[in-house]
């Protein structure tokens, strides 16, 4: 992130110009559908009215695109690109340099499923597999030996813009919501959605933040009052980054009610409970809904409530890993 670059930087005008740009962005971004909970199988809920906005159905299959879209547009003329992704923003990266014809390299942790590797590699791009906690050293690597621009996949002004992209279409459905339920890992989906909802004017929205225990980095940096890193543990490896990202906490610290944790077992739940009830989500996706379902949000009683499914690029290998 360049150092200029705060909370501040993040404005409602730039943030309507972004969803200017994924709207339009040749990558065919999706205006994805918002449902009501009462009108799916899933089991019932207090709230009022819960709203559950179907990112999964988003193309490359998670919310990524959108970041990706604003970021690729910003640099037109191409590049050679280095990342560090569990898997779904690499998908979203290599969809993307793939259709504006761009070299690059995706770094994964080595616990991220194989299948996202080979995947990304259909797009033409290298894939590096290494510890979580070498993932950055690897990036370092490749800008200084291979000369590659690094794209981060959660701490950058220009992602965390497209990001914001979900929120403004969240208000075009409902305009006030009482409360925002949004998973976070980096931090870049919930910095943008929240900044996206609070400088649109809802004032009095809670927006509430959702990590595994295992890989609670902003729940750390909201204790410590900076961003922090940690040896991170989940079945959500989309949520578990090795570190907490500076724009997306600065964001987080100013727009964000709290942070709340589930239990790999919660998210183990939720995905085998949505999936039930016909909605494919992968663990990093379900746990806003995980959330909700084993009561970790307050007051939800009688309020209008958007729950955001993030991502479904769920493996059938990965099936297995959840209860009937
Ligand atoms: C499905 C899904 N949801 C949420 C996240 C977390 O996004 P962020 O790092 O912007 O917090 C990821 C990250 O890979 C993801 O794949």
């Amino acid at each position: 992130m360049a150092d200029e670059v705060s909370a501040d930087s993040v404005t409602l005008n730039l943030l309507l110009n972004a969803r200017v740009t994924v709207r339009s962005s040749p990558l065919g971004v999706i205006n994805t559908p918002m449902i009501p909970w009462s009108q799916t199988t899933l089991p019932p809920n207090n709230a009022r009215n819960i709203h559950i906005k179907l990112e999964n159905m988003q193309r490359t299959g998670s919310f990524k695109i959108r970041g990706v879209a604003n970021q690729f547009a910003r640099r037109p003329n191409g590049g050679h690109f280095v990342t560090m992704s569990a898997g779904n923003y690499g998908k979203a990266f290599a969809y993307a340099s793939k259709h504006y014809g761009s070299k690059g390299k995706v770094v994964m942790p080595e616990t991220a499923p194989v299948s996202r590797s080979v995947l990304i590699q259909s797009y033409g791009l290298d894939v590096e597999r290494v510890p979580t906690s070498c993932l950055m050293d690897v990036v370092k690597r490749c800008v200084q030996e291979d000369n590659m621009t690094f794209l981060h996949s959660y701490d950058d002004l220009d992602l965390i813009a497209g990001h914001a992209s979900l929120g403004l279409e969240v208000l075009e459905v409902v305009p006030e919501p009482d409360v925002v339920v949004v998973c976070c890992g980096g931090g870049g989906l919930l910095a943008g959605v929240a900044a996206a909802v609070k400088l649109s004017g809802c004032k009095k929205t809670r927006i509430y933040g959702v990590e595994p225990e295992g890989a609670c980095t902003m729940f750390k940096s909201f204790i410590e009052k900076r961003p922090v890193d940690m040896d991170t543990h989940s079945i959500a490896s989309g949520l578990a980054p090795p570190f907490a990202g500076m724009l997306p906490y600065e964001l987080c610290q100013r727009y964000v009610e709290g942070i709340v944790l589930v239990s790999d077992d919660d998210i183990k739940a939720a995905v085998s409970t949505l999936y039930k009830a016909g909605l494919v989500v992968e663990p990093s996706g379900s746990a806003a809904y995980a959330a909700i379902a084993s009561n970790k949000i307050p007051k939800l009683e009688g309020k209008d409530v958007v729950c955001i499914l993030s991502g479904g690029n769920l493996g059938k290998d990965e099936l297995g890993n959840f209860p009937d």
